[in-house]
């Protein structure tokens, strides 16, 4: 995903003197602003800004609207608890997890004992993942529990290479290396997990199978098409244009003959569902227009919004700027500092706080203790101590620091635990093992 400028919180100030504001900047001045409109694209996220050049925290709800995908309701979450028999992830219980294509169509199948896999991915973009990158996966991991279903993991080197000015391919290889550990350090399950590597598994690899439908899905997917749901221009390279093939073809049972086996027909009813942050939907949506033409089922797709930047809501974190995010590498120390500096929705004063109570909507601990703090019943008091002016910002601080050194502190016990041999057992092409599936009817 494109890195993507931290929401300026810059106060506007005054230039020196009015005289030195060259005619034409003070004529733009007066003119009224127009509102950006927001954009959600895999390679640039923006809520916009208004009418005063503000930058505006992003409207889901309309996104939504414009995507065409659906709001994950109570019903659906009640459905989801019957059949799974577990009580929904945190990230679905307080629409953190809130949109969906085709969930409650999956669920039909599911429980008349036909399964699905799931498929989610990663651009290398960089050696370390933010605590961001973090929600998809932690709630992909959650659906291979509830679930018991086979999951592709698929790490897109060659997209990372064609998008940036200065990277190598060999750079982005070798970041999707260090990458697969920290994702595998998430916790999923070695028999039930394959993870590839874009340029390994096509270039000599298994990706036959794969490759194929990539050309397919290419051959169906006009300059048109890419443009209208991507955003690109004509001074995008081919390379690029030609991507988002690859990116759809991984949701199609078929690419992975070694997982689910030969006959084609039978694997083509497998279905898909993809758990991913919101921006990735345009490449599903291109999948999704062109599957049934393929005579592959439509994959299903669940959403989650974004981790917020730590300078403000109104926008997701950067990997450019490193204060922007707390990565997974971070220390203890580094955590609690960045955490101390973050944006945050208390009043300008103790008094002002007391009297008018924190803003636990734009407050990015509060925010952050949504995605991460386990408990609903504190978070709950939380919510009503920090709104109420009792809870000070250095306490809820506090608390958010905490809780996210917890989390950072336990996945670098289970990322010291990951050698070379299970990287490579996940990037290992194999059948998985599905020893208690509840679906004897599908061998
Ligand atoms: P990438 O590496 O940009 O992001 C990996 C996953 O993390 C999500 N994400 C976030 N989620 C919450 N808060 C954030 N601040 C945040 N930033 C990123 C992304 O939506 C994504 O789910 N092209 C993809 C790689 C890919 C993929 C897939 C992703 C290939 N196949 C299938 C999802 C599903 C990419 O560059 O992801
Ligand atoms: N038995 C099927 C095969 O080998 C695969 C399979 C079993 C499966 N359980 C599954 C596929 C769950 C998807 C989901 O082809």
């Amino acid at each position: 995903m494109a890195d993507i400028l931290p929401a300026t919180n810059e106060t506007t100030q005054p230039g020196p003197t009015s005289t030195a504001i060259p005619a034409a900047d003070l004529a733009a001045a007066a003119a009224p602003k127009h509102s950006k409109e927001q954009i959600v694209t895999p390679f640039d996220v923006s809520g916009g800004v208004d009418e005063t050049g503000k930058a505006v925290v992003i409207d889901y709800d309309k996104l939504i609207d414009t995507f065409g995908s659906r709001r994950i309701d109570a019903a659906l979450l009640e459905r989801f608890e019957k059949v799974t028999g577990h009580k929904p992830h945190r990230m679905l219980r307080r629409g953190l997890v809130f949109s969906h294509r085709d969930v409650g169509l999956l669920l039909d199948k599911y429980e008349k004992g036909i399964p699905f896999f799931l498929y989610t991915g990663r651009g290398p973009s960089s050696d370390s993942m933010h605590v961001g990158h973090t929600v998809p996966f932690e709630f992909t991991r959650y659906l291979q529990e509830a679930f018991n279903v086979p999951l592709v993991i698929m790490l897109t080197d060659d997209e990372k290479f064609f998008h940036s000015a200065k990277l190598t391919l060999e750079d982005c290889h070798r970041f999707a290396l260090q990458n697969a550990a920290d994702i595998i350090a998430i916790g999923f399950d070695p028999n039930k997990t394959f993870m590839f590597i874009d340029t390994d598994f096509v270039d000599g690899g298994s990706g036959v199978a794969f490759n194929y439908n990539v050309r397919v899905m290419g051959k169906r997917t006009t300059i048109n098409q890419i443009k209208g749901t991507f955003g690109f221009g004509d001074s995008n390279n081919i390379a690029e244009f030609g991507f988002p093939a690859m990116q759809s073809a991984a949701a199609f049972a078929t690419s992975y003959p070694f997982i689910f086996g030969e006959d084609k027909k039978r694997v083509a009813k497998i279905p898909c569902l993809i758990p991913c942050a919101i921006d990735q939907d345009p490449y599903f949506r291109q999948c999704r227009d062109n599957a049934e033409k393929m005579k592959y089922v439509k994959p299903a797709i669940i959403h989650s919004v974004f981790l917020p930047s730590l300078r403000g809501a109104e926008t997701k974190m950067s990997a450019s700027d490193t204060d922007s995010s707390i990565y997974l590498s971070d220390t203890d120390k580094q955590i609690k500092r960045k955490i101390g500096v973050c944006f945050s929705g208390g009043q300008e004063t103790r008094e002002m706080h007391r009297e008018l109570g924190g803003r636990t909507d734009i407050d990015i601990p509060y925010q952050y203790l949504r995605f991460f703090l386990e408990d609903d019943t504190e978070l709950e008091r939380i919510r009503v101590a920090y709104e109420k002016g009792e809870m000070e910002t250095s306490e809820i601080k506090a608390i958010c620091t905490k809780e996210l050194t917890v989390y950072v502190s336990a996945f670098r016990d289970r990322r010291k635990a990951v050698t070379e041999e299970t990287v490579k057992h996940f990037l290992t092409p194999r059948h998985l093992d599905y020893t208690g599936n509840p679906f004897p009817a599908i061998q």
